[in-house]
């Protein structure tokens, strides 16, 4: 696996490596990176994995300066995955300005859900991602269905903008207990790891129940929110919601997802399961 620090390596590369796929992350692989990097691979010559914590996406106070940084495992990993190239700038590559403009994503969108509880932070998603499909000129990119908000902000952004890159989206990655694998997961404690799973039990109740016929989507989200809020949890949202736009949903609407993202001790835990 080549390394590239510079845009303008990563570039010289790019453009001897025919069809490529990108693969961007913050890093701390854990098997659901790799199931997106090993999807890739059936998508393209050569592979193209980023390593960037991106300071944009991250507001004041949450945990941008702690999020975990493992490069060396993160390239043993890579390269056992046959990664062919890791695009890991500094922020003074990636941000030499600072970076001025922005890519703003509309407040139906970027405002809901996670964007209600971490206003900015889809901007600075779509920014980071914006500029690394310039820089990698990608035929396709790979994105886990785990951040399903971050997807839907992606593929419309590609959409509305034109730009020449197929969005490919993965499954989410889970434990055998069924927790979603995320890096923040290894903030936990072996008491709140063993009491983490409860979040995707709650969301498979409710999609259970969406499928028996229940449609009164306000009690089936609140009843969740008790049951976490009772398990010492502090949940931000329980959602049920339309796939293709994350708007609520009325009872006649099919194609839904169940959202949710919840407080465990200082670790806050998002995931989501599609009914
Ligand atoms: P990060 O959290 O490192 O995730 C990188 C990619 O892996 C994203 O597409 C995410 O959806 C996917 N992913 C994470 N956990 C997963 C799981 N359990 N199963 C399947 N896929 C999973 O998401 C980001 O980084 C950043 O916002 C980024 C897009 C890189 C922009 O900075």
């Amino acid at each position: 696996m080549l390394i590239h620090e510079t845009i303008s390596g990563l570039r010289a590369a790019r453009a001897t490596a025919g069809r490529v796929a990108l693969v961007p992350t913050m890093g701390n692989l854990h098997d659901g990176h790799i199931a997106l990097m090993t999807q890739a691979r059936a998508h393209a010559d050569q592979v193209i994995a980023t390593i960037f914590v991106n300071r944009l996406q991250f507001r004041p106070g949450e945990d941008f300066e702690k999020y975990p940084r493992t490069f060396a495992a993160d390239c043993a990993r890579m390269e056992a995955a046959g990664v062919e190239h890791l695009f890991a700038p500094g922020e003074a590559e990636m941000y030499p300005q600072p970076q001025s403009y922005h890519v703003e994503p509309p407040p139906e969108q970027a405002g809901v859900l996670d964007g209600e509880f971490r206003p900015g932070h889809f901007r600075g998603v779509a920014t980071v991602v914006m500029k690394l499909f310039q820089i990698a000129q990608a035929d396709v990119a790979l994105f886990g269905k785990k951040d399903y908000q971050q997807l839907m902000v992606i593929r419309n952004m590609v959409r509305e903008f034109a730009v020449p890159v197929e969005i490919i989206p993965g499954e989410t990655v889970r434990a055998a207990d069924g927790l979603a694998l995320s890096s923040r997961n290894g903030y936990l404690s072996a008491s709140e790891r063993a009491e983490a799973p409860r979040l995707y039990r709650e969301l498979t109740g409710i999609a259970a129940a969406i499928r028996d016929g229940a449609r009164n989507y306000p009690d089936l989200e609140a009843r969740a929110m008790n049951v976490l809020s009772m398990n010492a949890w502090a949940p931000d949202y329980v959602a049920v919601r339309k796939k293709h736009d994350l708007q609520s949903p009325s009872a006649a609407d099919s194609g839904l997802v169940v959202l949710a993202a919840a407080r465990l001790g200082s670790t806050r835990l998002i995931d989501n399961l599609e009914v």
